[in-house]
């Protein structure tokens, strides 16, 4: 049986024709043959494997492609690339690899299609389709990748111990591909992720949080998160994220397990957001429970300023692993700092409390909302329904609020200037406790946040700090 269905973009004529007539061999592999039998959509990025050189190939194509696209070609690593339509193709020569112990990077020799398929990390990712016109189509499933894509399986080509240890981003990439697809890491190669998981070491931070942001875009993290501290990889990678692990007993006392909390929380978002980052902010919001954690006898278990603790983590966290120190980690330690403000809300509406949420939340009211709602992860139905009910009086208060008040992205409707002519005052402290004063009495719900009554606010404020009203 040929999959020619699977080839019918006009670029693979040109490979197969190209290659032809440079008398070699080729063939499509990995991702998008993969995604093929999985019907997961066209894919865009398209690896060729050709036994000869890959980067001669890539240049014939582009001689007889209609548009001659720039190669892009990777001395080091013997690939080419050129892009046609809004396909990127990728060209490499068959080989066989070793690797050293400490690197990534591997010693490379011309090979076989076979030998290629053994270096590939998955069975499922090492299905060739055939290019050569004798059987144009033909796939070529040497470790019957077809099954594991039917039985939901990840399993390596060869013994996962050499697989995962000649590249050890791939125990990452094992635990990505089974939580997007859903699939079952196969038992030998669990173990050997187990036992090879200090080699994750020698990848660079950046390639992990590619991984970790992929686990953190599936439908279901847990799944990957739960597989990441099973094998051990977790306690590498996020600590603060297995320090949240276990319950604690005392005198009768136990508080949840905040791992699972975490990792229900996180699945929860899901199903309401894609913003990356809020999920990111949900996998993080309780980290500062770990460190802290206390209890009394009075109260039972205690995590107090766990938000500003954990909101100061984020940062520490961001950096070791080479994340982006901007906008996006201002954001999250924001969620986290706020994690708790809208629960309190929920058993008791009212509306100074809800201005001064929306105030210091600003534009991100709505993902704080999002965020909460993501929190609620009790199995007694009961209050699962009373929370709900009570957040969507909260949102309702929020857009009645925002109507009459106009508090989100607030500014000050009588400015520090203003107060300076009125009182003829020079740059002095009294025109902070003023303007703090006015912006209280506005979220208190004591005047509207409008010019003539903050006017009138000021002078007297004023008057009671004893200043003179000297320009109205
Ligand atoms: N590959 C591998 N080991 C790696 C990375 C990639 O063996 N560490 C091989 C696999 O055969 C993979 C192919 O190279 O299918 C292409 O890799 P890549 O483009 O990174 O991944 P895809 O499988 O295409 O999947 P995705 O696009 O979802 O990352």
């Amino acid at each position: 049986m040929t999959h020619k269905k699977a080839l019918k973009h006009n670029i693979f004529k040109t490979i197969s024709q190209s290659a032809n007539e440079l008398q070699l061999d080729s063939y499509v592999i990995g991702g998008f043959v993969r995604d093929y039998f999985l019907e997961r959509g066209d894919a865009k990025d398209i690896d060729v494997v050709a036994v000869g050189s890959g980067i001669e190939l890539a240049q014939q194509v582009s001689k007889n492609l209609p548009t001659n696209p720039k190669v892009q070609i990777f001395k080091t690593y013997g690939t080419a690339m050129l892009r046609y339509d809004d396909i990127e193709v990728e060209f490499v020569g068959a080989r066989k690899e070793s690797y050293n112990e400490d690197s990534r990077n591997p010693i490379v020799e011309n090979g076989t299609l076979q030998d290629d398929q053994n270096r590939r990390d998955f069975t499922i990712n090492a299905l060739a389709l055939s290019l050569n016109p004798s059987n144009f189509g033909e796939l070529l499933d040497p470790f019957k990748g077809i099954e594991d894509l039917d039985k939901g399986i990840i399993r390596t080509p060869l013994d996962p111990n050499i697989t995962y240890s000649d590249d050890p981003l791939r125990m990452m990439r094992a635990i990505r591909f089974a939580t997007q697809l859903n699939f079952k890491i196969e038992e030998q190669s669990l173990k050997a992720i187990t036992d090879n998981k200090d080699r994750i070491k020698i990848i660079t931070k950046e390639r992990i949080v590619t991984e970790l942001n992929k686990i953190l875009e599936s439908d279901k993290p847990s799944i990957g998160f739960k597989l990441l501290e099973k094998t051990g990889l977790l306690d590498y990678i996020l600590p603060e994220l297995t320090a949240l692990k276990g319950i604690d007993e005392k005198e009768g006392q136990r508080h949840k397990d905040n791992f699972y909390h975490t990792l229900e929380v996180v699945d929860n978002i899901c199903k309401t957001t894609d913003n990356l980052w809020l999920r990111w902010a949900a996998l993080l919001h309780d980290i500062g429970k770990a460190p802290t954690k206390k209890f009394s006898k009075k109260v039972g278990w205690t995590f107090h300023a766990h938000e500003f603790v954990g909101s100061k983590m984020v940062y520490k966290l961001f950096k070791r692993l080479k994340m982006p120190l901007n906008d996006k980690m201002k954001f999250v330690q924001k969620m986290v700092l706020m994690s708790s403000r809208p629960i309190v809300l929920a058993s008791e509406v009212t509306d100074s409390a809800v201005r001064r949420l929306v105030f210091d939340a600003g534009e991100h009211v709505d993902d704080l909302m999002t965020l909460c709602e993501a929190d609620i992860t009790t199995k007694n139905p009961k209050k699962f329904n009373k929370y709900h009910n009570n957040f969507k009086l909260v949102r309702d208060k929020i857009v009645e609020v925002e109507e009459r008040d106009r508090v989100r992205n607030f500014q000050p409707p009588v400015s520090g200037e203003e107060i300076m002519k009125t009182f003829n005052l020079k740059p002095s402290k009294e025109i902070g406790i003023i303007k703090e004063a006015i912006k209280e009495a506005i979220l208190e719900g004591d005047i509207p946040n409008e010019y003539d009554a903050a006017h009138q606010f000021m002078i007297e404020k004023g008057k009671a700090l004893g200043l003179n009203v000297v320009n109205v």
